[in-house]
């Protein structure tokens, strides 16, 4: 299976930090952030891996990538306008053979995922997705679950049904590549990945599973330093 780090975005909610440089190379700790999503593939066996960024930042990664991941085979995409995940994903086409992982720039996963791509490669399902309960899930994807099925997902909801957040890690199948361009733009301009996810609800190709080990999104000051809390902490441990 190949990989896709997503490193675009307009970083906003990390501004003034993000107005001159990318943020996906802001520090975790004492880090660059895009390292943890690399390694996130790396640890589960996915070694050669697509790095989708901004014109303007792409040649700086192939700089600071290469020389610190020997072990991986990197491959690079421009997304020229910041026009949402979905519409980075479908960058990959081209890139990726019939099953493949997605993971944003800004998510620090520390599970051992590694079934669940066996399992997946093996299943009926178009698309996996890795859920976490938090407590303030008006943040991010919501997911609601009946009966062992993912049965609504919900972007950023004002009045969540349930705090059980959708982590920015995706598995997909390559059927992804025609989904994506029947979706329509979002309230904030962007291709979402929570309408293209909802696509396979309607087709009952939807799996998930849920994680248990620690996961960080870092797109905002709050989840960088407890991130970077957490990794100075357990460093070594
Ligand atoms: C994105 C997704 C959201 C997901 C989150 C995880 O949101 O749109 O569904 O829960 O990543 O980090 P963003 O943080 O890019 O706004």
């Amino acid at each position: 299976m190949k990989g896709v780090v997503l490193a675009g975005g307009r970083g906003t909610r990390l501004r003034p930090m993000t107005e001159i440089m990318n943020k996906h190379v802001l520090p975790v700790y004492d880090e660059p952030m895009i390292f943890y999503p690399v390694r996130t593939l790396l640890e589960n066996g996915i070694s050669e891996i697509l790095v989708i960024s901004a014109p303007e930042y792409i040649g700086g990664y192939i700089q600071l990538l290469e020389e610190r991941f020997e072990d991986a085979e990197f491959s690079y995409k421009v997304q020229d306008e910041p026009a949402g995940i979905a519409h980075a994903i479908q960058l990959a086409e081209g890139f990726v053979d019939d099953t493949f992982a997605v993971v944003l720039g800004d998510n620090i996963v520390m599970d051992d995922i590694s079934e669940n791509i066996s399992a997946f490669a093996d299943s009926d399902e178009d698309c996996m997705i890795f859920l976490k309960q938090v407590s303030d899930p008006s943040r991010y994807g919501v997911a609601e679950v009946e009966d062992d099925r993912v049965v609504e997902l919900k972007e950023k909801p004002d009045s969540p049904e349930t705090n059980t957040a959708v982590i920015g890690l995706y598995l997909y199948t390559s059927d992804v590549f025609d989904r994506i361009p029947e979706l329509t733009k979002s309230d904030r301009g962007e291709l979402e990945v929570t309408d293209l996810n909802r696509t396979y609800i309607e087709d009952d190709s939807l799996g998930y599973s849920e994680l248990t080990g620690q996961w960080f999104d870092v797109g905002t000051p709050d989840g960088l330093l407890k991130a970077s809390n957490f990794v100075a902490e357990n460093r070594d441990a």
